[in-house]
């Protein structure tokens, strides 16, 4: 119809999730929707229950109520694997690398589970290697291949955990904190990166991240989880304004 815009479609749905483990409720009737394209920011304090829900939506934690909805179809009980396939990604909190294993092993090592079944990988050995050499370009490893993990600086560790993810080329990308540990002259070029992968590759990111001047740069909408419910959802500036979301900071500034 002339004159009206077509709603954005939504690549996530959360309708009410929550999770419970051994009598203590983790997350409480969370629900949101993520577009395609957008970059959603998780804040909130620590125990908020950041991780809780991406560990839900990549699959790792069961949701115990509510559903999750990935391009429409209701993923809620599906493995983390199955979820993978489906263009979901993520990288971990904390580090999840191989000390004594180097750079191109790991990125060799995610392009192989990525296809699948050792004896296709020799079939398909050569289109392998260009897919290692690409990702490994685009994440600015190229000059550290041969270095292993235990040698990398923070930020190459972080970009090196893209690296990884980014072999399957995942259209949903969810990242825990990708700047933890990463010393201050590490953050622009990692803040890039991310951008990149947003900006001109068109992935989706949820990304949860305490660095706010990070985020005002980056993210769409800002998401306040507070014990583990959803608090706040809106624009940067919005979100930033609002006193209720101050007061969850106990005086923290945004
Ligand atoms: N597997 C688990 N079993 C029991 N409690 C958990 C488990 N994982 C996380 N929690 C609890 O859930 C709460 C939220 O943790 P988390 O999701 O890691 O918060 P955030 O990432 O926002 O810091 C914390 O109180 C934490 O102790
Ligand atoms: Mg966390």
């Amino acid at each position: 119809m002339p004159g009206t815009t077509a709603a954005p479609a939504a690549v996530l749905g959360l309708d009410r999730v929550g999770w419970s483990v051994g009598g203590a409720t983790i997350l409480s009737d969370v629900s949101l929707e993520v577009y395609e394209g957008e970059f959603l920011a998780f804040i909130g304090p620590n125990g908020a229950g950041k991780t809780s829900l991406f560990n839900l939506i990549s699959g790792l934690v069961p949701a115990t109520a509510g559903r999750v909805v990935l391009d429409g179809t209701d993923i809620t009980g599906e493995a983390p694997y199955a979820r993978a396939r489906r263009g979901l990604g993520r990288t971990f909190q904390t580090s999840s690398l191989w000390p004594a294993m180097s750079v191109a092993e790991h990125v060799r090592l995610a392009a192989q589970a990525a296809v699948g079944g050792s004896y296709r990988i020799w079939r398909r050995a050569p289109r392998h290697q260009d897919k290692v050499d690409d990702v490994l370009a685009r994440t600015g490893l190229t000059h550290r291949v041969d270095a292993l993990a235990q040698a990398l600086s923070h930020g190459e560790k972080r970009k090196l955990e893209l690296a990884v993810l980014l072999v399957a080329e995942p259209r949903l990308m969810l990242l825990d904190e990708p700047m933890a540990g990463v010393s201050a002259e590490e953050v622009p070029a990692l803040t890039e990166l991310i951008r990149t992968l947003h900006r001109e590759e068109g992935r989706t990111v949820l990304m949860v991240e305490h660095h706010m001047d990070v985020l005002l740069g980056l993210a769409d909408r800002l998401a306040v989880m507070h014990h583990g419910s959803l608090l706040a959802l809106d624009s940067p500036e919005a979100v930033t304004a609002d006193a209720t979301v101050q007061q969850a900071y106990l005086g923290e500034a945004l």
